[in-house]
């Protein structure tokens, strides 16, 4: 099996987790994309999608799905989305695809996180994928200082600009013992737009594709 019929069938796995007639938030990122295609053969269909990003919007309409704006929902009862880590509490770093924002976005309108991930990105410690921020450009530098002086190596994603206009600082050499209070400190940060650690809006599970099925985390 490849890493990528992997993430199709753990895409197919959240299927049963919509309801149907639902609005559901969705995603952004490989993972995502399996899903969305998977969504639009679901017998009784949804009620539309909040995307995370221009690119899940392009690929939720292709298919005929309704996007409505994040301000049109109150709530949401599912948020369904990959992760580029998940440690064993489901906090999560994400924002490898430049969405971190809008996906936090959707995230805090939902009830449920549910993560659809491949077993590569399950750890123990988060950190060693590089932690997305997106940040104000004139704060880029100060910022990467502040990481500095915690044993980051913050590096300009280049040629990247994000769905609002911002730099991604991705940062090297983090072990986040513990994402909440990490997290809680960077959100002080002047600058800091979101930080791509995904404490307070974890995983409440997560569906993890291996070579012999799907295993259902439980946080
Ligand atoms: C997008 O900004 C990220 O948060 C994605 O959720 C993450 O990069 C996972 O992407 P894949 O499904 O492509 O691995």
């Amino acid at each position: 099996m490849t890493q990528d019929e992997i993430k199709a069938m753990v895409a197919r796995a959240a299927l049963p987790h919509v309801l149907p007639g639902s609005i559901i938030g969705v995603g952004t990122g490989s993972t995502v994309n399996h899903f969305i295609d998977a969504l639009s053969s679901l017998r009784e269909g949804i009620a539309g999608a909040v995307s995370s990003s221009n690119a899940t919007t392009a690929r939720l309409r292709g298919h005929g799905i309704r996007v409505l704006e994040a301000g049109e929902v109150e709530q949401l009862a599912l948020y369904v989305d990959g992760a580029d880590e998940i440690d064993p509490h489901g906090h999560m770093i994400k924002g490898g695809g430049a969405a971190l924002t809008r996906e936090k976005i959707v995230a805090d309108l939902a009830q449920r996180f549910l993560c659809i991930a491949d077993a590569s990105k399950k750890v123990e410690v988060l950190g060693r994928f590089p932690l997305p921020v997106e940040v104000i450009d004139v704060a880029a530098t100060r910022i990467a200082r502040r990481f500095a002086a915690i044993g980051g190596r913050a590096v300009l994603r280049k040629g990247v600009v994000t769905d609002n206009g911002h730099p991604i600082l991705d940062v090297h050499g983090l072990a986040i013992a513990d994402p909440p209070a990490l997290e809680a400190e960077i959100n002080q940060w002047p600058g800091v737009v979101t930080v791509g650690l995904f404490a307070r809006h974890r995983a409440h599970a997560c569906l993890l594709g291996t070579p012999e099925g799907v295993l259902t985390l439980q946080f």
